[in-house]
């Protein structure tokens, strides 16, 4: 990212990866983020991602654009969990929540490039005990590979020395449109294999409940536009939007099985997800207005992010204990999504 230096002084590096079918990834150590994806369509290069035009623009968007969000993406209800009894407060930076790992999150750490190739780099991170309240000295890698089936594969993999809840995601907004017009999000088709979605109160905290997409607008299940049912519903108004995780079958959490896809409003380029993960918090950009963008200041519903994740405030629902995101000290938390391109 040119322009002006992170707050260390120092500029930002960054890495290029390009396939030989012309479709191009750019990756910063700052945040481990994902910049720019872009492919040749039509004769012509398109950037899908919405990003920040400059550091300074960076550092002032809260909307983790194209970060590496951890170590708990999403919300943590109060910032409060416990682990074997003994009880933990993160710091508060969402309303009366923590949200993505707390006020200096993974998108705001410089990490270290440890593994360099034509087509993958390899991002590390160290924390320590208490950093932002969460238990245990923690290492980090985030991997991504362009393959030349024009995928974006991204690995994630952490140990600690403690217990401790881990969510590890990629913020990437996307626009697949030629055009960047307002709230062009919402003309994009949609299709994602979930057959539950988790409801969520006016914290944006999930409810418990895991209810059926079917009957609601929240039924992708067959593919139609954003814009179809957008706020047609009291659970969408609470959030401004689309603002929900997305619950997959465990069947299909083998990074191989098409669990989303996202499709231009011209049609002539499709994006699939493919995810370990078991869910997806589709975020419509509801807040996105006021950020200095590449080429326009964006406004709301300028792009959507496909979070592939754990369900939001898991450490506190223990009714969702099959799908728990806690890392046990010693063990490896691994993960892997498939963001892959077909026009
Ligand atoms: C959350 C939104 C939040 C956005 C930016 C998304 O992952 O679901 O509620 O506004 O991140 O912080």
């Amino acid at each position: 990212m040119c322009g002006t230096s992170y707050t260390d002084g120092e500029q930002a590096i960054l890495v290029h990866l390009r396939n030989s079918n012309g479709v191009t990834a750019t990756l910063m150590d700052i945040g481990a983020t994902w910049l720019s994806f872009c492919a040749p369509v039509q004769g012509k290069d398109r950037e899908l991602l919405i990003r920040a035009n400059d550091m300074d623009a960076y550092l002032e968007q809260e909307a983790y654009l194209g970060a590496t969000v951890g170590r708990f993406a999403n919300r943590i209800a109060k910032g409060q969990f416990s682990i074997d009894g003994r009880e933990y407060q993160l710091p508060i930076n969402n309303g009366e929540n923590s949200l993505h790992g707390g006020e200096l999150g993974f998108d705001k750490k410089r990490w270290t490039i440890i593994e360099q190739t034509h087509s993958s780099v390899t991002f590390f991170l160290h924390l320590h005990d208490g950093e932002q309240g969460y238990p245990g000295n923690m290492d980090v890698k985030v991997r991504y590979e362009l393959t030349q089936d024009n995928a974006l594969e991204i690995r994630y993999e952490a140990t600690c020395d403690k217990d401790c809840p881990v969510n590890l995601t990629n913020h990437a907004y996307f626009n697949l449109s030629e055009s960047s017009e307002d709230g062009i999000a919402l003309k994009h088709h949609l299709k994602v294999e979930a057959e539950y979605y988790l409801p969520v109160s006016e914290t944006l905290i999930p409810t418990g409940e895991l209810k059926p997409v079917v009957g609601t607008s929240f039924d992708f299940q067959k593919e139609k536009e954003i814009a179809r049912d957008f706020m047609s519903d009291s659970d969408q108004a609470i959030a401004s939007g689309y603002d929900h995780c997305f619950v997959f079958s465990q069947k299909d959490c083998d990074a191989e099985s098409i669990v989303a896809t996202l499709t231009a409003p011209e049609r002539d380029l499709k994006m699939h997800v493919k995810t370990t993960k078991p869910g997806m918090q589709c975020y419509t950009g509801n807040f996105l207005a006021g950020i200095n963008g590449y080429d326009k200041s964006y406004k709301n519903n300028d792009g959507v992010a496909l979070e592939t994740q754990y369900f939001p405030d898991a450490p506190n629902q223990p009714q969702w204990k099959s799908r728990n995101p806690l890392l046990k000290a010693g063990a490896t938390y691994q993960h892997k999504t498939v963001y892959q391109l077909e026009w």
